[in-house]
């Protein structure tokens, strides 16, 4: 505790200097100061709408030092359970001879660094290539290779424009149960080199001890073990200060961004707590796999995309243009529906993640009516469409594999001439430049059940894309509309998938001819004078003091103001597409957040920043003995944001009541993140789908939260 509270003293140090250095130049001393950061640089690690990320399997990406390689039974570059030899020295040399760089990509997202378990998995005979089987979050993993080549990495990303995102799973360590075997590392924890507690002594209750998941429900999947896998309690105040510890020290090598895995499998509030405490010191991108086999809308993910703190992988998107151009079982039409919906869906949809295949699920290329013609044009819609396009290692080579692990087979080849690695590079420098690509909303301008024809607008900029995924039928497309000014375009991809020149004359586009299996894009970028427009803000919640950046464009080059309400934050770096602030001392609460540029005009955020009460902590509330009628749940309301000031449509919940360990109907729980202590009164509610609340009857429930760990707090509810 003491090493904390000392670590915060030298960080508000730091942040005032820091503070200081950044503000005298340009406000105090009248002299010229350095131009703030723009969105696209490798330096805003807040946003990356206007990047493109690389998703690699560090294990089989490429085996730059073969000295770090393991021996025996863990590597075996034939069986695709077992290491392969792939390093961070690999993935170096991958962008130092120019392959990545050439593709365009302006992130990358690898394995999970950390130390994992050195034995074989024998429920599933694999080694731990994959990163996912954790033993000490302090460490890293050196079949990966030294901390060195970790540092090297991350330095020669960020000198050639890329930034560094790590896969980090906090849901779990490695397996520690399945029938009557017997696991080597049984799902031991350490904390740098120390011995926390393995799985089958856990007298502490670092760990669930459920049954499996069996994907019930949300609930079931938070405390129950994802198969076999020793379940981390993050309520546990060991494992929170854990988590929080071991993340500091991978943010505090330069590491960009966060993937974190499960995040459906772990409690949310729990969560929220987590990253505010990362965003206390860290500005940087966070998204979360929140994994669906579905395109259509899930109140749950949905709750947890917008009010969580970070952003999410967009299956929904993912599986929507699997089934349209992969398997064919959507149409075009359906296709662009997901699109629509999810866009309205999604509070901030440029800051989801997009993808058209991943470890978890087949190739693209393997998907029954795919091609890789169907690839490509997949990587045309994505790279052209709302959200942060990844692409998975090795489709751009068009890649194969239907299942795990087969589907994080190596590298084929690093060919630069393939189609789908000519299309990248030539639509991911567009994302960097045309704002329409980083943050445009989406209209569609001509569609049947083969042919989208879209485009995208950000101010006055427009992305217009048009694909046509017949592979006999070619379509006239005639009247179509379009927000991009009178003349001729030519097409970004240089007609390699048979594009051509649009003609555009009174906001409609002249007749144009899209053959079987063709596609092209055309853009406008609109002049930097137009705006100003918010694109995104990253994060969405913290508390004063935090740096938070919003992106967009028209800011002007001279620094304006950012308001909350009456009260302006401090400016510590300002662009035309990029500024960057520290959130104001006002009260707790959601603000739209206005900018104003120094020539007097203004905008204001759609999507409303939360402004936290305090430094959170993660608490668990327990309400008794509420007996709820069909359809009702239990939700808790209180006098902070954090329990919705009162407002039953932003009550916490719904509570659960089905963990045997927890609670069980008619005693329902939650895991809430709250400010530090801070007394605060709340009441517990029913509500049911529509909305109509029971009051608990009584005065107000009163708790002080702890200051600096987790906390439980039991109730009977009153009626
Ligand atoms: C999701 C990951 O993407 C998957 O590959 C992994 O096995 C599970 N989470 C468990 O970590
Ligand atoms: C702000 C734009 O105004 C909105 O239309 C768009 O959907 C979002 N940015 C995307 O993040
Ligand atoms: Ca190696």
């Amino acid at each position: 505790m003491i090493k904390t509270n000392f670590k915060k003293i030298i960080l508000w140090l730091c942040l005032f200097v820091f503070t200081a250095v950044m503000i005298l130049p340009s406000f105090g001393c009248g002299t010229d100061s350095a131009e703030g950061i723009a969105d696209s640089d490798v330096a805003n690690s807040a946003s990356f709408s206007t990047d493109t990320i690389y998703q690699i399997v560090t294990d089989r990406f490429f085996d730059g030092d073969t000295s770090n390689n393991p021996t025996g039974e863990l590597y075996d570059t034939t069986d695709n359970r077992k290491y392969h030899g792939g390093d961070w020295a690999g993935i170096t040399k991958k962008i130092n001879d120019g392959y990545l760089t050439g593709l365009g990509i302006t992130a990358i997202w690898i394995s999970s660094p950390v130390e994992n378990i050195t034995s074989i998995d024998p429920s599933n005979n694999s080694a731990a290539y994959h990163g996912y089987w954790a033993k000490d979050y302090f460490r890293i993993n050196e079949y990966f290779g030294s901390v060195d080549d970790f540092k090297t990495l991350i330095e020669t990303a960020h000198a050639n424009g890329i930034k560094v995102v790590i896969d980090f799973a906090p849901n779990h360590t490695s397996t520690a149960e399945y029938g009557d075997m017997v696991f080597p590392e049984d799902g031991a924890l350490y904390r740098d080199g120390e011995l926390v507690v393995t799985y089958s002594n856990d007298t502490e209750g670092i760990f669930n001890h459920e049954e499996w998941v069996n994907d019930s429900s949300w609930e079931n999947g938070i405390y129950h073990s994802l198969y076999g896998l020793a379940d981390l309690n993050q309520m546990n105040s060991t494992v929170d200060e854990y988590l929080k510890d071991a993340i500091d020290l991978w943010l505090d090598y330069g590491v960009d961004g966060i993937r974190v895995d499960a995040v459906k499998h772990m409690p949310m509030g729990w969560q929220t707590n987590w990253l505010s405490s990362i965003y206390e010191e860290h500005n940087v991108f966070v998204f979360g796999e929140w994994y669906s086999g579905s395109t259509d809308s899930d109140s749950q993910m949905e709750y947890f995309a917008n009010e969580s703190g970070m952003s999410v992988l967009d299956y929904r998107f993912a599986n929507a243009i699997r089934s349209a151009l992969g398997t064919q079982d959507m149409t075009m039409r359906q296709l662009y529906s997901v699109i629509e919906a999810t866009e309205s869906d999604y509070n901030e949809i440029c800051d989801q993640v997009t993808f058209i295949d991943n470890h978890d699920i087949s190739r693209f290329m393997t998907l029954s009516s795919s091609s890789s013609s169907s690839v490509d044009m997949a990587y045309v819609i994505q790279m052209t469409s709302s959200g942060i396009p990844t692409i998975y290692y090795g489709s751009e080579q068009y890649s194969t594999g239907s299942s795990d692990p087969d589907n994080r087979a190596d590298m084929p080849s690093f060919s630069t001439s393939t189609t789908a690695y000519q299309i990248i590079s030539k639509l991911a420098p567009i994302r960097k430049n045309n704002p329409a690509a980083a943050y445009g909303t989406t209209t569609e301008r001509w569609i049947n059940s083969d042919v989208l024809v879209y485009e995208r607008t950000f101010g006055n900029s427009v992305l217009y894309t048009a694909v046509n995924r017949s592979s006999t039928q070619g379509y006239s497309i005639t009247g179509a509309l379009t927000a991009l000014p009178d003349g001729s375009y030519g097409d970004i991809l240089e007609n390699i998938c048979g594009g051509g020149t649009l003609t555009v004359s009174d906001g409609a586009i002249s007749s144009y001819y899209l053959g079987a299996g063709q596609c092209a894009v055309w853009q406008y970028v609109a002049n930097s004078e137009d705006g100003p427009e918010i694109g995104n803000i990253d994060p969405l919640i913290g508390i004063a003091g935090n740096t938070v950046t919003i992106t967009g464009c028209g800011f002007g080059s001279a620094a304006g103001s950012v308001n909350f309400g009456t009260t302006a934050a401090t400016i510590s770096s300002w662009s035309d597409s990029c500024i960057k602030f520290v959130v104001p001392d006002v009260s707790a609460g959601y603000y739209s957040i206005v900018v104003t540029t120094s020539s007097g005009d203004s905008v204001s955020d759609y999507a409303q920043y939360k402004v936290l009460t305090a430094s959170q902590v993660a608490v668990r509330l327990i309400c008794q003995e509420a007996y709820t009628e069909y359809g009702q749940n239990i939700y808790v309301v209180g006098n902070c944001v954090e329990l919705g000031n009162w407002d039953t449509d932003k009550a916490v919940g719904a509570f659960f009541n089905a963990t045997s360990s927890i609670a069980e109907y008619p005693n329902w729980f939650f895991d809430i993140s709250l400010p530090a202590g801070t007394e605060i009164e709340f009441k517990f509610i029913k509500k049911d789908s529509d909305g109509n609340v029971v009051w608990e009857s009584g005065s107000n429930h009163v708790y002080t939260t702890p200051t600096n760990s987790t906390g439980e707090a039991s109730y009977y509810f009153y009626n």
